[in-house]
């Protein structure tokens, strides 16, 4: 299984610590945010990855990273996106390095407590189609910036993106498995009203051919891109308690 790492976007919701790096580089306690992503594919066996990042710091990244061998890796590609136009048109730009496989998709401004090894292990015994990781939120207020499902008896029946009306006390957490065949589905898609494609609609896609699984996730969650207060709270955690353990 690859791993892709999806660092790139404007970080406007952490403007201006964002006009002078890019958001995925900001510290996480005492690491750059981005290595969290890499450290939680690599406890979960992942080592062959690509990262694809843009904006006018996508050169630090190599700075910081080179080849991924002092972080565990074994294969570090970079590629880079020409336009902030979202999670799905960044995923196309791992096609080729992919290439048929199976991919672990992550977004670097995700910090999770515990290791996503278990869930991994599940989707390759998975038998095709694509895995969602949730996790448990109660507040409404915070569900409306994100992506929430709709349950019934265990199943997903639909996504929705930054819902006025969470229909369910879940978010979708930014780790998405796929099956080579997302990337038919990927030009297919068409811009949200944010001008973004939507790794959402993409994860719809799954849903209405009944082949969306999901595991709900144990332990702290954090989306560090967010606001700037998740961001304090995503470093206090990480802080006090760790992670990807
Ligand atoms: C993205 C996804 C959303 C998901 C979130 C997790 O939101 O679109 O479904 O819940 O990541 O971090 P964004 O950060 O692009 O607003």
């Amino acid at each position: 299984m690859k791993g892709v790492i999806l660092a790139g976007g404007q970080g406007t919701r952490l403007d201006p610590l964002t006009r002078i790096t890019n958001k995925h580089l900001l510290p996480v306690y005492d690491r750059p945010m981005v290595s969290y992503a890499i450290d939680s594919l690599v406890r979960a066996g992942i080592t062959d990855v690509m990262l694809v990042t843009g904006g006018t710091h996508a050169g630090e990244f190599l700075r910081l990273l080179g080849n991924g061998h002092e972080w565990g890796l074994d294969r570090l590609l970079y590629a880079y996106q020409a336009r902030p136009s979202g999670i799905a048109d960044a995923l196309s730009l791992a096609e080729r390095f992919v290439q048929g496989d199976r991919v672990v998709v992550l977004l670097a401004d995700n910090v999770f407590e515990r290791s996503i090894r278990t869930s991994v292990e599940r989707f390759r015994e998975q038998e095709q189609g694509a895995r969602i990781l949730l996790a448990g939120v109660e507040d409404p207020a915070h569900l409306r910036h994100l992506g929430v499902p709709r349950l019934v008896d265990g199943t997903v029946q639909e996504i929705l993106e930054k819902p006025d009306d969470p229909p369910s006390a879940y978010a979708v957490t930014g780790v998405y498995f796929y099956d080579p065949s997302v990337f038919e589905v990927l030009p297919t898609l068409r811009p949200s009203g944010r001008g973004e494609l939507e790794i959402t609609d993409v994860n719809n896609h799954f849903v209405r051919c009944g082949l969306m699984e999901y595991d709900v996730i144990d332990g702290f969650w954090g989306d560090a891109g967010e606001s700037i207060d998740a961001y304090y709270m995503v470093n206090d955690f990480v802080r006090q308690f760790g992670a990807n353990k």
